[in-house]
């Protein structure tokens, strides 16, 4: 299995760092034959389409490969939020602290509210207390179009089907559409050990995103729309944002891989192995995690002077402020990488 380890260096920074699955490669290379046509004309992206309908079983769904988690997020959100709309969203989630306003941009000035919730989850007391404190049917106010997910979260933990269905029954009161940001959607279903349809179909989301790069795939990631209304929009709003590439084919490729025969399941399995060990390595070792990792994703306290000299042993990670980095790992990461980031980590906590 390939590794992270380079020249001492051992990778934690963040599953954008990794590589492209082995699979993945051999994908591109053998849709490199001859001519094909543009814009998502080809053959590969038309076996997408079934491959796509196949794993979440929905023979309607649409799949609209864009080149970033963002532009997967903002464009999808923006076919399913009016202008004046809202979507509700957790306070820590990516689309509301890390995307630059891009669902504002789509979406029209559409505006974001970021809610509170336990475990970086939302609830549905987050969606009762959201909508105590909206004006419904006031022009003055945004008006809540949609709910939307991190599975798993930016910190980790992972919505179950029935937590995830929990709060898309508040939201669907008042008639809210569901999103999910799975950038790591397959960590998130490695680590429920369900199966694709159950956070997905099952909870009656519209939309979600496929999460394709941070695991294993080398350009793409893709919005898959279960919802009519969405897909129609999505067809023109991917155009006018520039995310309808002309060579699809070599996105559509890189996808069906990742799909085929649970390749995307098997990966993040391996990422969420290597964090398990980590997190258990790491709490042995004396230090408290923010939150017990179910995916591949953690965040440890530790002082800044053995974070420092941990980091100065060669393992790389982001410190987020002076007590607190954060650890990831992904499809690349080994079991010897993780045995030797925690033999580093006790050297340097015991010459303290
Ligand atoms: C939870 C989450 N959503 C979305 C994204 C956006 O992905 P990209 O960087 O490909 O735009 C990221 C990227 O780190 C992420 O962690």
């Amino acid at each position: 299995m390939p590794s992270t380890a380079h020249e001492g260096l051992i990778e934690l920074r963040s599953d954008n760092c990794a590589g492209v699955a082995p699979q993945v490669l051999a994908a591109i290379t053998a849709a490199n034959e001859g001519s094909a046509l543009a814009y998502g004309g080809d053959r590969w992206s038309e076996e997408l389409r079934e491959v796509v309908a196949e794993a979440f079983g929905s023979p309607d769904a649409q799949v609209f490969p864009v080149a970033s988690g963002t532009a997967a997020n903002s464009l999808a959100l923006s076919a399913m939020v009016p202008p004046w709309g809202s979507v509700l969203c957790h306070q820590t989630s990516h689309i509301y602290v890390n995307e630059c306003g891009a669902t504002s941009l789509f979406g029209g000035g559409a505006v974001m509210r970021g809610l509170p919730g336990d475990d970086f989850k939302l609830s549905p007391q987050s969606i009762r207390d959201a909508f105590a404190t909206t004006n419904f049917g006031d022009p003055h106010h945004s008006q809540p179009s949609v709910v939307s997910f991190t599975c798993p979260t930016d910190f980790g933990t992972v919505y179950t089907a029935a937590e995830l269905q929990a709060v898309i029954d508040v939201a669907a009161e008042r008639g809210l559409k569901a999103h999910l940001d799975g950038a790591r959607l397959a960590n998130a279903i490695a680590s429920l050990h369900c199966s694709p349809t159950a956070i997905t179909r099952d909870v009656g989301l519209a939309a979600f995103s496929l999460g394709a790069i941070k695991n294993g795939a080398m350009s793409t990631d893709a919005i898959v729309s279960l919802d009519p209304d969405t897909s129609e929009q999505l067809l023109y709003r991917t155009k006018r944002a520039g995310h309808v590439a002309s060579k699809m084919r070599f996105q559509s490729a890189q996808l069906i891989a990742y799909l085929t025969d649970g390749l995307w399941v098997k990966l993040a399995k391996q990422a969420n192995a290597a964090m398990a060990e980590l997190a258990r390595g790491v709490t042995a070792l004396g230090l408290e995690l923010v939150a017990e990792p179910q995916a591949n994703i953690a965040f440890v306290r530790i002082d800044e002077v053995a974070w420092r000299a941990w980091a100065a042993s060669g393992v790389q990670f982001y410190d987020i402020d002076a007590g607190t980095i954060r650890l990831v790992t992904s499809w690349q990461t080994t079991p010897d990488d993780v045995t030797e980031a925690l033999t580093r980590l006790e050297r340097v906590l015991t010459a303290r």
